[in-house]
């Protein structure tokens, strides 16, 4: 393939990845494609290379819950249970007050926080600190963790032997912290938490529970970024949010 024709597919995928992402943000399900055999001849022989990628995802492996944060972080020092540790700069084990009674949880590392080691340290991550702010709360009150600890390359999709690999220490933070409420900012967390395929525009909203804990999903900041219309009904959901919190005032 010549570097422009290469240059030219990397970009139509890109482009087609960003129209699908929007789409599964605002609730469509399921896009019809056409069968292959209607793709122009060049794009079908183009497919045709490559086979479908073998998705079987491996169990997750059944691990000890440490006692406390430090010592699940503890035991992920060096981790190397799936390849993105292969470019890695720091695992990003997740941030805030451990007995916080709201844990936000995104979905992976991106280039910032892969640099600095910390959740949501970048734009995505400004835009999240106003929503607490304007909740009343800040860094330090709640806790901010991903499904994923490593950052895909290129901040790509995490694939999901990739989930696979890096739940069971998302599920552990969950269970040491015993929040009252979480969060989830964006589909895969939503998705991952609540074992679902359903988009985040059809989740978000409405109380889900998580092992007896209250969960609301709600849009990534990032895609707040892209469509700054999606923040109204981020604010309605972070209204329902606070009225939870109030209501079972500590
Ligand atoms: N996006 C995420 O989902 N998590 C981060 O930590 C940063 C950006």
């Amino acid at each position: 393939m010549s570097d422009q024709l290469y240059h030219e597919c990397h970009e139509v995928i890109a482009q087609g990845k960003a129209i699908l992402e929007d789409l599964q943000e605002w609730g469509f399900e399921t896009v019809q494609p056409l069968p292959i055999e209607s793709a122009s001849p060049v794009v079908a022989e183009e497919i045709a290379l490559y086979p479908a990628e073998d998705d079987e995802t491996p169990a997750a492996p059944m691990v000890e819950t440490p006692e406390t944060l430090d010592a699940l972080q503890k035991s992920l020092d060096g981790c190397s249970r799936c390849s993105l540790c292969q470019q890695r700069n720091h695992l990003v084990f997740g941030a805030g007050n451990p007995q916080a009674r709201v844990v936000l949880v995104g979905e992976a590392p991106g280039r910032e926080e892969d640099l600095q080691g910390y959740p949501f340290v970048g734009e995505a991550g400004q835009l999240l600190e106003k929503i607490l702010q304007a909740m009343n709360l800040s860094r330090q009150t709640v806790y901010i963790c991903n499904v994923i600890k490593c950052r895909p390359p290129g901040n790509r999709d995490p694939k999901p032997d990739e989930i696979a690999a890096c739940e069971p220490f998302l599920k552990q933070q969950l269970a040491i912290i015993k929040p009252e409420i979480i969060i989830t900012l964006g589909r895969f967390a939503a998705q991952t938490l609540l074992k679902t395929t359903a988009p985040i525009g059809r989740l978000r909203g409405q109380w889900r529970e998580y092992e007896g804990i209250a969960l609301m999903p709600t849009f990534h900041p990032a895609y707040l970024l892209r469509n700054p219309s999606g923040k109204r009904p981020v604010w309605e959901d972070m209204k329902l949010v606070m009225q939870r919190l109030n209501n079972q005032a500590k």
